[in-house]
């Protein structure tokens, strides 16, 4: 039983494999928050509460002449509102109809649902009822009639619960919320630290940790989208916490739109941890009988560091966010003509390139900007999803058949939410897109973007790319989006609903991608927004891989995925091979090294294929059947961080079968010295008993001309699982600059000459 419930005392636990939530509904109806980490038992936890007269932080009116130690500015709660006496940062903050900001919560009841909730026309993790449990606890603000339903998912197997908010007026006036989150987590004491990933276009999640200190710290954003800024996941863990050890916990947002994620630590040195939409462009006027859902949140907590947090989100973003056909199926190796060709191409040159591309082992051709419309370059054409046959030279229908006919699968790019002012779809519907009448719009990549929180804007997307895809042979599709929002204002909403736009667009976002998604369920759909732009679990939900960024340079790539890994899995991160001197940077990396990093990811290339040399040809060969001999092991296994790329010579990452049977290492060299210190690399996710061999993959096997390769390389040689972990391998050596290794360990039969 996942869900415990003491009726008595009212102590609500919920209990996964290894971690314990507490709330409480004390004697004056508060629901205080008594305990979230590692696995303890189920008794009350507030007993263990200290509480005292803070002064100045004040106590609510029935306790106010008896104890001043109670308080709602100093108390551990479960869902916070503002403006009745807790000063810190709140989780909702609602208008009543008299114009006063305050709300009560009090608790009312709670039930308990077999399975996980769902939430309609929002992406949620899903689970089978044997699965998962749901309890949802009821608060009431008496005043107004708001009714506060608390929704938590238990994934008692994957020590993951889900946090979501219903928010019902029961009351007769209106109410406008103005800020709501989707949890608030309190902690009676404040000494962590939080990584957080922020970033550029281009330049994704880099990683940042730092301590918790007095005052407020947030991350979020107010562009329209999760964003390239700042990535909706943060990890919550004790000052010493590392990859393998200490209390940590992982906050990660399913949404794709503007999010805040705010912590305080307050003037008793408590924590605050609330994430949810963000309020600067948010409000939401709720007409009597009106319900709000506020997006889910997904949290876990591991007493075995940070590397622990993020597989438990690894795997529940590929076993309970992602779904349809392509959940576990093999994704093909594709070839994206974007970094070969740009705009500039005909159909005869896309054409040769997947000819050559299939001829070396890859298995889908995507068809990137520029095959529609006026568009010659990034300034006309979007909306109008019509092929520019004069370029293509022949129908679209005509290009993939030929394309599919040469045994590779089509795929194709889209931005359905673009529109470029130059474009038939603009000068039809100039009101279609978003911005504040009177006012000239703020362009970006020189475009402006569609009013996705109308419902006639939806439905005409979902009709043109309904009768595009089912026309075509299509089995991928890019859905791109290359603008950040502002200009916020839609024709369909009255001027008091104008705050409801952002959320709206989302809403309506999800709808579309809901509908197609259902209507093509055997398209592969990768999610990208300029790379990273929204790269979020709530994208993952419909999409089951998103382009991890516009830069495809190895070694920038190193420290971009390296970020995403802290949340997303190998599954969700596209990655491709890339032409050098690389577009972004100008760096000149190894071909074995472009292909080693874009193993950490769905693996594709994108390139000029035809003007590889023979020599890279076969490279590329032996790189796509390494990748498909170990692509179980790669998109399914155990993921380890072992050397980061922000610090040392080499970065190190190894993936693990569950089993403990197999594991892949790969190691780049960022950083190449002269008379290196060693890479000793401690193998992990091995059993100790066992015997294992160490294997170069195919494409390094001739990549160490004239040296000795360190201990345990050697044939026949057989290590045990125990001394891997604990003593390490070494890893061989860099001979080039940015030099990389895959080393795959492979359980095997001790020799009968080993010692007993
Ligand atoms: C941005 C994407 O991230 C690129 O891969 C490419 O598809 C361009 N848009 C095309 O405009």
């Amino acid at each position: 039983m996942a869900i415990i419930i003491d009726d008595t005392c009212r102590v609500f636990t919920l209990q996964t494999k290894n971690s314990t939530y507490q709330m409480k509904a004390d004697a004056q109806d508060v629901l205080l928050h008594t305990y979230y980490g590692e696995k303890t038992d189920n008794s009350d936890k507030s007993l263990l509460f200290y509480q005292a007269d803070r002064g100045f932080s004040g106590n609510p009116y029935e306790l106010g002449k008896i104890d001043r130690t109670y308080s709602l500015d100093s108390l551990s709660q479960e869902y916070s509102s503002f403006g009745t006496g807790d000063y810190r940062i709140t989780s909702l903050r609602v208008q009543n109809g008299d114009g006063s900001q305050a709300a009560q919560l009090r608790y009312t009841g709670y039930c308990v649902q077999k399975g996980k909730y769902g939430i309609v026309g929002m992406p949620a993790v899903y689970a089978d009822d044997g699965e998962a449990q749901t309890l949802v606890i009821r608060l009431e603000d008496s005043c107004s009639g708001m009714e506060v339903e608390l929704y938590y998912g238990v994934l008692d197997e994957l020590d993951v619960i889900t946090r979501a908010v219903k928010i019902t007026n029961q009351g007769t006036q209106d109410i406008v919320l103005k800020k709501a989150a989707s949890m608030n987590l309190d902690w009676e004491y404040g000494d962590f630290q939080w990584i957080s990933f922020y970033g550029r276009h281009g330049m994704e999640m880099n990683f940042q940790r730092e301590g918790i200190h007095h005052g407020i710290q947030a991350i979020g954003s107010v562009r329209g989208s999760s964003s390239h800024q700042y990535n909706p996941f943060v990890i919550l863990c004790e000052k010493g916490a590392d990859e393998k050890m200490g209390s940590c916990y992982g906050f990660t947002f399913v949404y794709s739109g503007e999010f805040l994620i705010e912590a305080e630590k307050d003037q008793i040195d408590r924590t605050r941890l609330i994430c949810g939409i963000h309020p600067d462009n948010f409000s939401w006027t709720l007409h009597g009988g009106d319900t709000f859902w506020v997006p889910e949140v997904i949290m876990t907590h591991s007493g075995n560091g940070i590397g622990k947090v993020s597989r438990n989100l690894h795997k529940a973003i590929r076993k309970h966010i992602c779904r349809g056909e392509w959940k576990d199926r093999q994704r093909p190796v594709l070839i994206n003509n974007w970094e070969a060709t740009y705009f500039t191409f005909t159909g005869e040159k896309l054409i040769a390139i997947a000819k050559e591309a299939k001829r070396l082992g890859i298995e889908l051709f995507v068809l990137d900007d520029g095959w529609y419309g006026k568009r010659e370059d990034d300034s006309t054409g979007l909306g109008d999803w019509f092929p520019n046959e004069e370029k293509l030279g022949c129908t679209l229908k005509e290009l993939a058949e030929r394309i599919v006919a040469e045994g590779m699968q089509f795929g194709i790019w889209l931005e359905p939410e673009g529109i470029s002012e130059d474009s038939d779809l603009y000068r039809c519907h100039p009101d279609w897109a978003v911005g504040i009448p009177g006012r000239k719009p703020c362009l970006s990549r020189g475009q402006l973007i569609l009013d996705f929180s109308r419902k006639d804007v939806q439905d005409f997307i979902i009709e043109r790319l309904s009768e595009l895809l089912g026309g075509i042979p299509v089995t991928y599709v890019k859905w791109d989006c290359n603008r950040a929002i502002c200009d916020k204002f839609s024709g369909m909403l009255d001027a008091g609903r104008q705050g409801e736009f952002s959320h709206r667009y989302v809403l309506g976002l999800y709808r579309v991608l809901e509908k197609l998604t259902e209507t093509f369920p055997g398209i592969l759909f990768e999610s990208c927004g300029g790379g990273g732009g929204r790269f979020d679990a709530g994208m993952l939900y419909y999409m089951p891989q998103i382009w991890g960024s516009d830069t495809t340079d190895a070694i920038e790539r190193l420290s971009i995925q390296y970020g995403a890994s802290f949340g997303y899995p190998v599954s969700a991160m596209g990655t491709h091979v890339s032409t050098v001197p690389n577009h972004q940077t100008g760096r000149v990396t190894p071909l074995s090294t472009r292909g080693c990093m874009a193993m950490a990811g769905t693996f594709g290339y994108e390139l000029d294929i035809s003007r590889l040399t023979p020599e890279e040809k076969t490279e590329i060969k032996k790189q796509i059947s390494t990748f498909k001999k170990y692509y179980n092991l790669i998109q399914r296994g155990d993921y380890y961080r072992i050397f980061s790329p922000l610090e040392g010579t080499c970065t190190v990452w190894e993936i693990a079968d569950p089993s403990g049977g197999e594991a892949l290492l790969s190691a780049v060299y960022h950083h190449v010295q002269a008379n290196p210190v060693p890479v000793r690399v401690k193998v992990q996710g091995l059993k100790d008993e066992a015997g294992y061999q160490l294997f170069l993959t195919e494409d390094f096997k001739e990549k160490y001309p004239g040296k000795r390769l360190p201990y345990g390389f050697g044939p026949g040689e057989v290590i045990s699982g125990a001394a891997l972990r604990q003593f390490g391998l070494v890893i061989p050596e860099a001979v080039n600059g940015f030099q990389a290794w895959q080393i795959y360990v492979k359980e095997c039969p001790y020799p009968s000459t080993h010692p007993k």
